[in-house]
């Protein structure tokens, strides 16, 4: 039987979920879970993810592996540039569209990761939230370092600039105390636990918020 027609899902809202965690988490292996998860029960729903493949995006990928390092101002500048393009010509209007979005990562990541340079997180979010919308829920799939660089050495990747040890305590603290903050709509989701065992929380959390329920009829 088709899973699709064992739920119903309400449709008439726009809902908006984000991927975060520090690399090697299990993210993006989520992300694209719960795509496929939501997809199959007939709704509509995108995948995308930030950096993005655009201009900027592309430049931030090069601007990581160059031999000049840029400023932790002008990463943020990046950044939210991209995600700017990001917004405005892929995201409001995909839930516009009342597709289900998914990102694999959003600001937040900006907030931990170039607040581990030494921003202040909470300037970064204000720059943010001026034009970027507040997802519905936001899935932290966390990790500790030690076992994210064992994982990302074992696909065979040597590390990249935002992948040492150090620096990804210090990214994870803030993640970490954004939750303890009661930043609206972040969940904390173990990250050490089995793809499908993480996946089950997501999928409970993101049924909730899609409203999906066992049809009756
Ligand atoms: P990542 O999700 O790991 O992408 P890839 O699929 O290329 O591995 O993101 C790349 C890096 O960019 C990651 O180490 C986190 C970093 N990053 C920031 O520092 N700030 C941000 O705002 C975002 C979106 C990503």
């Amino acid at each position: 039987m088709n899973d699709s027609r064992l739920f119903k899902p309400n449709q008439d809202r726009e809902t908006f979920v984000a991927f975060e965690g520090i690399d090697g988490s299990g993210k993006t292996t989520q992300a694209q879970m719960l795509k496929d998860y939501i997809a199959n029960r007939g709704i509509e729903v995108v995948l995308t993810c930030e950096p993005t493949n655009g201009p900027i995006g592309r430049a931030i990928r090069q601007a990581a592996v160059s031999p000049n390092p840029i400023s932790p101002q002008e990463e943020t500048d990046l950044f939210i540039r991209d995600r700017a393009d990001h917004v405005n010509n892929f995201i409001l209007p995909a839930l516009k569209l009342k597709q289900v979005v998914i990102t694999d990562r959003y600001y937040l990541s900006t907030m931990a990761y170039q607040g581990a340079r030494g921003l202040d997180p909470e300037a970064i979010r204000r720059k943010n939230e001026l034009f970027a919308p507040f997802p519905d829920l936001t899935l932290l799939i966390d990790i500790p370092p030690a076992i994210a660089l064992q994982r990302i050495q074992a696909r065979g990747r040597h590390l990249e600039k935002f992948e040492m040890f150090d620096f990804l305590v210090r990214v994870r603290d803030i993640y970490l105390n954004q939750v303890n903050m009661g930043f609206p709509g972040l969940v904390l989701i173990d990250g050490r636990q089995e793809p499908i065992a993480v996946h089950q929380q997501v999928t409970n959390l993101v049924e909730r918020l899609l409203g999906l329920r066992v049809r009756h009829d």
